[in-house]
């Protein structure tokens, strides 16, 4: 593109403008179902266009389809924000065009990842033993961690695959409010959807350990293998936490593999007050955290963490002859080895830039003024005559529902109608059969007067 710097400029603009104040936009997209495609041509255009050209329908067709995350009225699923170190960190990162498949492709990419998680393994309070790696979601960290595991109990699966012999009734556990990822995982990696066990929860909608023993007990004495347990700390509809200090003692006792889902939550943990959610997590195999959703840097950032990197390296590991180096036989890290994929981005630039321009100090501010927000709206629910809360709040969620026991469609209606207006965005949930409205609190512009907001919204729309 000859005239790059200007239009990096005027892009440069623009995104300022955007991050300062995307409440010019409504927060939840307003396009239907086709339009953005309908109003795009079917083939490339055969001449190469101008950048202004291409600009102007972004702004035109695209950005109308652009539900923004990034609006501080953003509270549904887990809020997140991509903060503007981490979208210039991107901008490099895209112009580096860094692939790090392998050290000299890129010493940068993989020594900085390594420094990198080192800081936020020290900030979260895991020991050294865990070594990390980045993945783009934490679905795939998920997934690595279950093929480790599945590695570690079942000799020779690499060679053989799942065939019937020591593998044949492989058994994996997590809590019935585990995420879904964790049976993708289980589907992908050939063990069976039948395979997953959901251990009941208790009144807090945490996995109760005494179940979990007893599921593994009574596997075992039917010939099962156990194989696996991932206990959540931060469960996606109400952010519970799983005991993962009695989990972990029961998966030492069955030598199973333990996988801490701490997606959203973990990063709570360097939060002075806080480190008791990761109680427990220092006898895990592996853990996942996302920089993603809750810790500033734009999506996709997800990091496992191990105990046992040997293992997954041991269940990934294969070089052929153009990708054999002698720094790498000299024992060099190379990030291929460690998961199925063979190029990676540069995504520790990011994390890097982010977590040096907060500070540790400032990451934590910003959690814990999130954790402010929501007990202050639970605390609006509670006094309220309108709404009931309908869990804890641990974190920076809040699950509640209209008093009264409504149906589901008049909180439907009520969420549809708040949303509709364009300043908010909250989703739902069902804990207990029962439907539930979520505020989910991350982002990094969402202020007290934005809560408040929200909580007038749906008390006007409640009273319709
Ligand atoms: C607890 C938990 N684990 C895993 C995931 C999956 O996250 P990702 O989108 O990074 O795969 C989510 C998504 O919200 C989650 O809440």
């Amino acid at each position: 593109m000859k005239d790059f710097r200007a239009q990096a400029h005027r892009l440069a603009d623009w995104i300022a403008d955007y991050l300062d104040k995307p409440e010019r936009f409504p927060v939840l997209s307003r396009v239907r179902p086709g339009d953005i495609r309908d109003a795009l041509p079917a083939n490339v255009p055969e001449r190469g266009e101008d950048f202004a050209a291409i600009f102007s329908d972004f702004e035109r067709i695209i950005l109308p389809g652009v539900t923004h995350w990034n609006h501080p009225g953003f509270f549904a699923y887990f809020a997140i924000t991509g903060s503007a170190p981490g979208v210039l960190a991107e901008f490099l990162a895209a112009a580096l065009n860094q692939q790090a498949m392998l050290w000299r492709t890129s010493p940068a990419a993989t020594e900085l990842e390594e420094v990198t998680l080192g800081w936020l393994r020290r900030l979260i309070g895991l020991p050294g033993a865990f070594e990390g790696v980045i993945y783009d979601t934490a679905s795939v960290s998920t997934l690595h961690a279950l093929a480790a595991a599945r590695e570690a109990a079942v000799p020779g699966v690499r060679a053989a695959g799942l065939t019937g012999g020591a593998d044949r009734g492989v058994r994996v556990y997590c809590g019935e409010h585990a995420h879904t990822s964790v049976d993708k995982a289980v589907i992908l990696l050939g063990l069976g959807h039948d395979a997953l066990t959901r251990i009941p929860a208790d009144a807090e909608f945490r996995m109760r350990p005494e179940l979990l023993a007893r599921a593994i007990a009574a596997d075992r004495a039917a010939g099962l293998l156990p194989v696996a347990v991932i206990a959540t700390v931060g469960s996606t509809s109400s952010t519970s936490v799983d005991p993962v200090d009695a989990i972990a003692a029961i998966c030492g006792r069955e030598r199973v593999w333990l996988h801490v889902d701490a997606a959203y939550a973990g990063v709570a943990a360097m939060v002075p007050g806080y480190e008791w959610i990761l109680r427990g997590a220092e006898q895990a195999d592996s853990l996942v955290l996302n920089p993603h959703k809750w810790l500033f840097t734009p999506f996709d950032l997800s990091v496992l963490y191990c105990r046992r990197m040997d293992v997954l390296r041991q269940a990934f590991a294969l070089t052929p002859e153009y990708l054999k180096t002698r720094e790498g036989d000299a024992g060099v890290k190379n990030l291929m080895d460690t998961g199925i994929q063979l190029g990676r981005r540069f995504r520790a630039l990011k994390l890097w830039m982010v977590m040096r321009h907060f500070g540790a100090e400032g990451l934590r501010a910003h959690l814990a003024e999130h954790m402010r927000l929501a007990r202050l709206f639970a605390a609006w629910v509670d006094a309220s005559d309108r709404f009931e809360r309908v869990a804890p709040v641990p974190f920076s969620v809040v699950c509640f529902r209209l008093r009264g026991d409504p149906s589901d469609e008049e909180h439907q209606r009520v969420l549809d109608t708040v949303n509709a207006g364009g300043e908010v965005f909250l989703s739902h949930t069902k804990l207990d059969g029962r439907y539930v409205l979520r505020l989910a609190i991350g982002n990094l512009k969402t202020a007290e007067h934005h809560v408040a907001r929200a909580w007038e919204l749906l008390n006007s729309a409640a009273g319709q």
